[in-house]
């Protein structure tokens, strides 16, 4: 079985990562314009780099819940009966791979990544990024970034991901509110191929109507106890 899961923030909730929509969610007590475009980060790279830097500490803290540590479980289960997991985030943190994922395209980009805004390199990079650096490519001073996708940005890997989704047998939805695309597209897209399509939510998301079928409650609970299922269902 080829299954194809996205992930949002609703995934990393319960490791103590905020969400952004939710109420008091990120967006509610940021200006998303001012924080997350190239044009906020022209105005005030300052105010991003606080931004993202606050972003960084706190994912240092973070550690993996239920909900990865199930997921990478996934992964490896369907690798031994055959099939195959291709597991897409929207989250910018590292908590899928520290649960043990092997494969995991992160179509936002990712907090542990800067770039430079100038040349385009990207390197590791997990402490606070800083204006007054030079990049190590091409010398440009002050045009350090966060790799991750800003509004108005083209997502990364999306070729990629159209490959799986035509491929799937099954397509999930986690921890998503299914309010920002095209990763809230990738259930039509996935069912146009012929997948089944589920959502697993704290409730019901914006998009739940376009799903076969849902489950409903902490990630931290309803993700294990679903791949469990279909782990079962595939032996
Ligand atoms: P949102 O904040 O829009 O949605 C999070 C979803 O997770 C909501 O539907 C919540 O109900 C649900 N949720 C909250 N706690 C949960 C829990 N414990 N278990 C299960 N579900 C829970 O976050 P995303 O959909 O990830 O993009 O947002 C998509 C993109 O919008 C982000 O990648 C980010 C943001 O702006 C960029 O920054 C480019």
């Amino acid at each position: 079985m080829r299954v194809v899961v996205l992930t949002g923030a609703g995934v990393s909730a319960e490791s103590g990562l905020g969400t952004f929509r939710d109420k008091d969610g990120l967006w509610s007590r940021y200006d998303l314009e001012e924080v997350a475009t190239p044009e906020g980060f022209a105005r005030d790279p300052h105010k991003v780099h606080a931004f993202y830097n606050a972003r960084r500490a706190q994912g240092a803290e973070a550690r993996p819940n239920p909900a990865h540590h199930a997921l990478a479980r996934l992964e490896a289960g369907l690798a031994e009966r055959g099939g195959e997991l291709t597991l897409v985030t929207q989250n910018v943190d590292p908590l899928h791979e520290e649960a043990g994922a092997r494969r995991v395209i992160h179509m936002h980009g990712s907090l542990a990544r800067t770039r430079c805004a100038g040349c385009g390199a990207v390197w590791p990079d997990r402490g606070p990024l800083a204006l007054e650096r030079a990049c190590p490519e091409c010398g440009a001073v002050g045009t350090e970034r966060p790799d991750v996708v800003w509004f108005g940005e083209v997502p990364q890997h999306l070729d990629e991901i159209s490959g799986a989704l035509a491929r799937a047998d099954l397509f999930a939805a986690i921890g998503t509110s299914g309010a920002v695309w095209p990763a809230a597209g990738f259930v039509l897209e996935a069912q146009a191929h012929g997948a089944r399509t589920v959502e697993l939510n704290l409730e019901a998301s914006d998009n739940a109507a376009a799903f076969d079928d849902g489950r409903y409650g902490p990630a931290s609970v309803v993700v294990p106890a679903w791949v469990d299922q279909l782990l079962k269902e595939q032996a």
